[in-house]
C-alpha cells in the first residue's frame, strides 16, 4: 500500500520558505530565485541538507505567499506555486494563471516501503527531453529510466542504464516550458508515461524526496539556471581541445613514440597521447611496467618537446597485495569503502581482486591525492578516470556496503551514483595542487549531476557501428543540456572494426564535438587517423585540421560554456525550441556546435540525406550556397564532405593550422562573416590557455557586433590585461554578393578575392575517375585585411 502525504496540517513562513507540517510528513518549499524553487519531503524529523550537486545558494528573491480555507500560493514574480491543504498537493502555474505542472491529485508524493515517488499529471501534449547521457530518442515521452552508474560494455541504442546519472529533465506543453532536478542521489527512477496514461513520475530507493522546479520560461533559461544551480565547467586547458589519440592499450614505449612521430610526420594534429592499462605492473595503480616503460619521466619529456601531453588511465581498485604502497597506505588511513562489520569490500578487475577508496570520505581523497603525487610527478597533463561506476567482473556490488558520504554514513545505494564524480574531484583537486597554476584536465567515464566542475565526460565503450556514431552525438548535445559542455565519444568507436567509411564519418563528425577523442579495444584493427587507407587519412587530415583553424571559434565558445553554462555542442532546441522538427526522430541527431554551425551526422554508406534547417537562411559551410530555413533539403553527403551548415550573420573566427596548441599560429585572426537579415553578436576570447591567471583579468575579449542594418561590423574595447597574440584581422565575407567598398575610419580598404576552402577535395586514388567535387570551394571570396586593435573601431561596407 503506497502512503500519501496526507493534509496540510500547519505551515509557517521562514524568510524566502515555507515549512508545512503534514499528516505524514514534513515539508520545506525554498525559493532560489524568480524562476527557481526547491521542494523537499520528509518522512523524518529533520531534511537532508548535504548534496554533492549543488554550487550555489539562494538568491534574495521578493515572493508574496497568501492563505486560505484551502490553499496556501506562493508567487514569485515569474511564477505561482499552488499549494492544496487537503490533500497536499503543489501545481505550478504562470502568473497569468496557465498550468504548467501538477502533483497528480491522488498520489502526488508518497512512499512505497523506502521507496520515494512524485507523480505529475500527464499533459496531453507534453513532450520531456533530459537525463543527460542517455540512449533512446531524444524526445521520452513513452520512455522510462533508470539512474545507476553502470558499466555497460558495448551498449546499444535502448540500454539502459549506462555510465552517468542526470537527474535533470525539461517538459514542454502548450507552449510551456519548466524543468525538474531531482537532487537525489540514489538509485533513481524516471518515467514519462511508459506503460501508463496518466502521469510521468520520478522516484528513488532511498531518501527525501528533494526537487527542484525551473519555472523557464524557455528551455535556454532552464538549461542555464541548471548549469548555475550546479556549477559551471572551469575553463579547460586548451591543449584538451585537440585532437587526441588514444588505444587499449598502446605499448611499449616504442610504439607510443612511433604513433606520435607519424602524427607529426604526417601533418595530422595531435595534441595528446593516452596511456591505457598496460603502462602499469599488472595493472596496479601508480605502478610502472618497467619493461615496456624503462624511464616514464624521459618518455613523457621527449613527447613534450613534440608539443604532446601525456594522459594516463587512473581506475579506483587498488590491488590487495601486502608491501603494495597504496594497499598498505589504503587500509593504514582506513580510506576503503566497508561492510557494516568493518570488513573492506573486495572485488575484482583488472588488476585481481581490490579494495576500492571511498571517494565521498574526505580523507579518501586526501589518501587519493597523496597517491596521485606518484603519477602527476613523472609529467602528465591530466587523468583519465575510468571503471568508476564502480566497475567489478559480476558487476553487482552489494547494496549494504557502507560509505562515508561527506560525514553522513549511507550505503552503496545512495553513494554508487555519485562515486565517479567524487573520484573525478579528488583527481581534479590532486592535479590542481600538483601543477602550480595550470588547469588540471580529467576525463571521467561516471558522472552525476556537478561532475563538470572536475571533469569532461566521454561516452564510455560504444562500438564501432552507425547507430552508435549517431547516438553518440545525442548522447554529447544531451550532456550538454545536462550541464556538461565538455563531452565526447570514442570516434571510430571503441568495440569491433570501423570500415573506412564509417571512420570517416566518425572522425569528421568528432572535429565538432566538445571533447574529440579517436581510441579502440584491444584486439581491434587499429584506429589511428591512417589506418583505414589513404582517403581515409586525408579525411581525417582535413577535418582535423580544420577543428585546428576553428580554435578561436572553439575555445570562445568553451569560454562561454565555463561562463554561463551555455552547452557547446547545443541541442536544436536552445534556439529553436518552438519547432516540432527539431525532435522527430529523422532529424534529432542534428545540432548547433557554438552558435553557428548547424551539424548533421549521417550514417556512413549515405551519399545523399535529407537533412532540416529551422527558421532564418543558411549557408552551406563547405561553398556558401544559401539554403532557407524552415524546411527540408536533400544534401550530397559523400564520406569526405560532413554536411554542416552556417546560420546567416553568424560571426566564425579561425585561425592557421596548427600541429598542437603549443605552436603558435599566424598572428592574423581571420573573421568569417556570413550576410543575413539580423543582428548578431561574438564574444571574442583569447587567454595563455592553461593558467588560472584569467580569473585575474589576464584575458582579451572583444565584443563584434555585426549590424546589417548600418552595415557595420563594430568591435569593443578589449577587455581585460592580457594582449591578444594576433596582429592583423582578415574579413571573409560570404553572401555579400554586391559587395564593393569596405572602409575603417572613412579610408576605404582594399577588397581582394581568393578562393577559399574549408575541406579540401581528397586526391583522386582511382586512375579511371578524373572528376574533382566542385562544391568544396568557394570561388572568388571577398576579403579584407585590416590591423586588429584593442580599442573600439568600426568598418563599414557596400
Ligand atoms: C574501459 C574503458 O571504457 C575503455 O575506454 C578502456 O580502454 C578500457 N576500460 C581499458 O582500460
Amino acid at each position: 500500500m503506497h502512503q500519501s502525504l496526507g493534509n496540510c496540517q500547519s505551515f509557517e513562513q521562514l524568510d524566502q520558505a515555507l515549512h508545512i507540517q503534514a499528516d505524514n510528513a514534513k515539508v520545506w518549499v525554498q525559493v532560489w530565485s524568480p524562476t527557481l524553487l526547491q521542494i523537499q519531503i520528509c518522512i523524518h524529523d529533520a531534511k537532508e541538507d548535504f548534496s554533492y550537486a549543488l554550487d550555489s545558494s539562494p538568491e534574495k528573491t521578493p515572493i508574496t505567499i497568501t492563505d486560505s480555507a484551502d490553499r496556501i500560493t506562493l508567487q514569485t514574480a515569474s511564477f505561482k506555486l499552488e499549494i492544496n491543504k487537503a490533500p497536499l498537493r503543489f501545481a505550478f502555474y504562470t502568473i497569468d494563471g496557465q498550468l504548467i505542472n501538477q502533483d497528480d491529485p491522488a498520489f502526488g508524493t508518497c512512499w512505497l516501503g523506502h521507496q520515494i515517488t512524485t507523480y505529475k499529471s500527464l499533459q496531453a501534449d507534453e513532450t520531456f527531453i533530459g537525463l543527460g547521457e542517455k540512449g533512446g530518442n531524444v524526445q521520452r515521452r513513452g520512455s522510462s529510466w533508470t539512474n545507476w552508474n553502470t558499466d555497460a560494455f558495448a551498449y546499444g541504442v535502448d540500454t539502459d542504464p549506462l555510465y552517468t546519472t542526470f537527474p535533470f529533465y525539461i517538459g514542454l506543453h502548450s507552449g510551456l516550458t519548466y524543468g525538474i532536478y531531482f537532487d537525489n542521489s540514489a538509485k533513481s527512477h524516471f518515467n514519462f508515461g511508459a506503460s501508463n496514461h496518466r502521469f510521468s513520475s520520478f522516484s528513488a530507493q532511498d531518501g527525501d524526496m528533494n526537487y527542484f522546479f525551473f519555472a523557464g520560461p524557455t528551455v535556454k533559461d532552464i538549461v542555464l539556471e541548471y548549469a548555475k544551480l550546479t556549477g559551471t565547467m572551469p575553463l579547460p586547458p586548451k591543449w584538451s581541445l585537440g585532437y587526441q589519440q588514444c588505444r587499449y592499450s598502446y605499448y611499449p614505449d616504442k610504439e607510443i613514440k612511433e604513433i606520435a612521430q607519424t602524427f607529426r610526420d604526417k601533418n595530422i594534429p595531435c595534441d595528446v597521447m593516452y596511456f591505457d592499462i598496460h603502462y602499469m605492473q599488472d595493472y596496479k595503480l601508480f605502478t610502472w611496467d618497467e619493461a615496456r616503460f624503462p624511464d616514464p619521466k624521459k618518455l613523457l619529456q621527449e613527447l613534450r618537446a613534440q608539443g604532446f601531453r601525456s594522459v594516463p588511465i587512473i581506475d579506483p581498485g587498488v590491488k590487495i597485495e601486502p608491501g603494495y604502497d597504496a594497499f598498505e597506505s589504503g587500509l593504514e588511513q582506513d580510506i576503503f569503502a566497508k561492510y557494516p562489520d568493518g570488513e573492506p569490500f573486495s572485488a575484482d578487475v583488472w588488476p585481481g581482486t581490490c579494495y576500492f577508496p571511498d571517494f565521498t570520505k574526505p580523507e579518501g581523497r586526501t589518501w587519493w591525492k597523496q597517491q596521485m603525487h606518484k603519477v602527476t610527478s613523472v609529467g602528465f597533463a591530466g587523468f583519465w578516470n575510468d571503471m568508476n561506476e564502480p566497475a567489478s567482473w559480476g558487476q553487482d556490488m552489494p547494496d549494504l556496503i557502507g560509505f562515508d558520504y561527506e560525514n553522513h554514513p549511507t550505503t552503496h545505494i545512495k553513494a554508487r551514483n555519485v562515486y565517479g564524480m567524487q573520484m573525478a574531484r579528488a583527481t581534479y583537486e590532486a592535479s590542481k595542487d600538483d601543477f602550480a597554476g595550470k588547469r588540471p584536465f580529467v576525463l571521467t567515464r561516471a558522472g552525476f549531476s556537478g561532475v563538470q566542475r572536475y571533469a569532461a565526460v566521454w561516452t564510455g565503450d560504444n562500438t564501432s557501428s552507425d547507430e552508435s556514431m549517431l547516438l553518440g552525438a545525442r548522447m554529447v548535445t544531451n550532456l550538454g543540456l545536462a550541464g556538461v559542455p565538455f563531452a565526447g565519444y570514442d570516434a571510430g568507436g571503441f568495440i569491433g572494426d570501423a570500415s573506412p567509411n564509417l571512420y570517416k564519418r566518425w572522425i569528421s563528425l568528432g572535429a565538432f564535438s566538445p571533447f574529440f577523442r579517436g581510441h579502440s579495444q584491444i584486439n581491434t584493427k587499429r584506429s589511428e587517423p591512417w589506418s583505414y587507407g589513404e582517403e581515409a587519412e586525408e579525411v581525417a587530415r582535413n577535418y582535423i585540421s580544420l577543428r585546428y583553424r576553428l580554435m578561436p571559434y572553439i575555445y570562445a565558445a568553451f569560454a562561454q560554456a565555463s561562463e554561463t553554462g551555455m552547452p557547446v555542442a547545443r541541442s536544436l532546441l536552445l534556439d529553436y525550441q518552438d519547432d516540432p522538427q527539431v525532435l522527430a526522430p529523422k532529424f534529432q541527431n542534428q545540432y548547433q556546435f557554438g552558435p553557428s554551425f548547424l551539424v548533421c551526422p549521417i550514417e556512413s554508406e549515405k551519399q545523399l540525406e535529407e537533412i532540416y534547417l529551422p527558421e532564418g537562411q543558411w549557408y552551406d559551410l563547405h561553398n556558401d550556397t544559401a539554403l532557407a530555413g524552415s524546411q527540408t533539403h536533400i544534401v550530397k553527403c559523400p564520406t569526405y564532405r560532413l554536411p554542416v551548415f552556417v546560420k546567416a550573420s553568424s560571426i566564425v573566427p579561425m585561425q592557421s593550422v596548427t600541429q598542437h596548441m603549443d605552436e603558435k599560429p599566424s598572428d592574423v585572426l581571420t573573421l568569417h562573416i556570413y550576410n543575413g537579415t539580423q543582428e548578431n553578436d561574438f564574444v571574442y576570447y583569447e587567454d595563455d590557455g592553461e593558467s588560472f591567471d584569467y580569473q585575474n583579468q589576464m584575458y582579451y575579449r572583444q565584443h563584434i557586433r555585426f549590424d546589417p542594418k548600418t552595415k557595420t561590423l563594430a568591435w569593443s574595447k578589449a577587455q581585460g590585461k592580457y594582449i591578444s597574440q594576433c596582429t592583423s584581422l582578415r574579413i571573409y565575407w560570404h553572401g555579400f554578393d554586391s559587395l564593393h567598398t569596405c572602409t575603417i575610419e572613412g579610408r576605404s580598404v582594399p577588397l581582394q578575392k581568393q578562393d577559399y576552402v574549408f575541406i579540401p577535395p581528397v586526391s583522386n586514388f582511382d586512375p579511371f575517375y578524373t572528376e574533382q567535387d566542385q562544391t568544396l570551394c568557394i570561388k572568388n571570396l571577398p576579403y579584407i585585411e585590416v590591423p586588429l586593435r584593442a580599442s573600439a573601431f568600426e568598418v563599414s561596407y557596400i
